[in-house]
């Protein structure tokens, strides 16, 4: 049945992650998987879950099948949550999904069964699910310039100038904070500029948040969602729980189609329900439990925010004293972005060649296209971290 099948390309990430955990050198850093770790290295459940999890153990009735648009409670809470506000005159409809990927592949199958000449552009560079999925949607893919990687800065000018090109067939892909794998933050300025071309041009937004609260705050990461919503008559949003609760296995997440005409988003979000039908038909309800009842629960959702900013605390901290302590191997600013950048993850200026001799050389694991998570840092490995890159980029 299979025999004339290649064996897949591997994903990047998964032999690095493997390497490193066998790699037993006391000064090892693993900056490689895009997970949240503490300080000793361990990605750890949250107590708001934890607390969650002990309730919902003894007062849980049913683990009978959610509808197929997934429990309204949960995803109302999701929007309220995503949005922050409410977006005057505008219909938004979601739909549980199993994580952010399966909300963006849904969204991207919808795209391509309303519309399939589109095209999805994406950022130059990009989280590595982005262009596989498209493809393997069918739908035609491209890139728009978003990193300069020799001042490690926002390609502002041919960024904006490549939108002002799109049209109505193209769909724009855009990570609604703490950007994968650069880091880059958009400010108000830029969001409001890019709403002003997509609606000038008609392109389609697609807004990715997978990382909101993980960058500056639970408000200020939704400030590029909220700006698009209110200029533009039609996105998409997809919404992962993974990272800011911690609950990456759980698969926990929504679709959210936004539009300026209710009948149009009611039968698009019903549409979305009968194409995740062939595929996990409802979404996984363990995970959406959790988030509903920290949601919902005063004490709870205090903790749950309390431990989401002591975790962004620690990565800006990280960031901070990484890009300091480079500055005094280096004798240079030439690192101050990473002080500069949100969320996880940045890139290093490195060669493929110059990140694996760090990974050989010096135990320090980071992506080949420099990507390393700043929140696989300890505190106590700054030092010898800035002393590789010095020595090796
Ligand atoms: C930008 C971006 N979107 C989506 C995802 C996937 O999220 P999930 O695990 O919920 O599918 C990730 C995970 O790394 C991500 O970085």
């Amino acid at each position: 049945m299979f025999a004339d099948l290649p064996l897949p390309k591997p994903d990047e990430i998964v032999p690095l992650m493997i390497q490193a955990s066998e790699d037993h050198r006391a000064e090892k850093v693993d900056l490689t998987v895009g997970v949240y770790r503490d300080d000793s290295g361990n990605t750890p459940i949250m107590k708001a879950v934890r607390e969650a999890e002990k309730y919902l153990a003894v007062n849980r009735t049913t683990k009978s099948y959610v509808g197929p648009l997934g429990d309204p409670k949960f995803v109302a809470l999701i929007q309220e949550f995503a949005f922050q506000k409410k977006i005057e005159n505008k219909f938004i409809r979601g739909i549980q999904t199993p994580g952010g990927s399966s909300a963006l592949s849904l969204i991207l199958n919808l795209i391509k069964k309303a519309q399939p000449d589109m095209t999805i552009w994406v950022s130059d560079p990009t989280y590595a699910n982005h262009g596989p999925t498209a493809k393997s949607i069918g739908l035609k893919l491209k890139e728009y310039p978003f990193l300069n990687r020799e001042t490690n800065k926002l390609k502002n000018d041919s960024l904006m100038g490549t939108l002002e090109s799109l049209g109505p067939k193209d769909a724009v892909l855009l990570h609604g904070s703490c950007h994968n794998p650069t880091g880059l933050c958009l400010d108000e300025h830029h969001w409001s500029k890019i709403a002003d071309i997509a609606q000038k041009r008609g392109f389609y937004p697609i807004i990715d948040t997978a990382y909101q609260g993980l960058g500056i705050s639970i408000k200020e990461d939704a400030k590029g969602l909220i700006i698009m919503a209110e200029k533009v008559d039609d996105l998409a949003l997809s919404f992962s729980c993974s990272k800011n609760f911690g609950l990456y296995n759980d698969r926990v997440g929504c679709a959210f189609l936004m539009g300026s005409n209710e009948q149009e988003i009611k039968i698009a979000q019903t549409q979305l329900a009968s194409l995740a039908r062939p595929c996990h038909w409802v979404a996984p309800q363990n995970g959406a439990e959790i988030v509903k009842h920290i949601l919902t629960t005063p004490e709870l959702k205090d903790m749950w925010h309390e431990e989401l900013s002591v975790m962004k605390k620690r990565i800006i901290g990280l960031r901070e004293k990484l890009s300091l302590a480079l500055q005094v191997e280096t004798g240079t600013k030439k690192y101050d972005f990473i002080a500069e950048n949100s969320g996880l993850f940045s890139i290093l200026p490195g060669t493929p060649r110059q990140m694996e001799i760090l990974r050989n050389d010096y135990a320090v694991y980071g992506l080949d296209d420099g990507r390393i998570n700043l929140a696989g840092l300890s505190e106590n490995k700054i030092s010898y971290l800035a002393k590789s890159i010095a020595a090796v980029i």
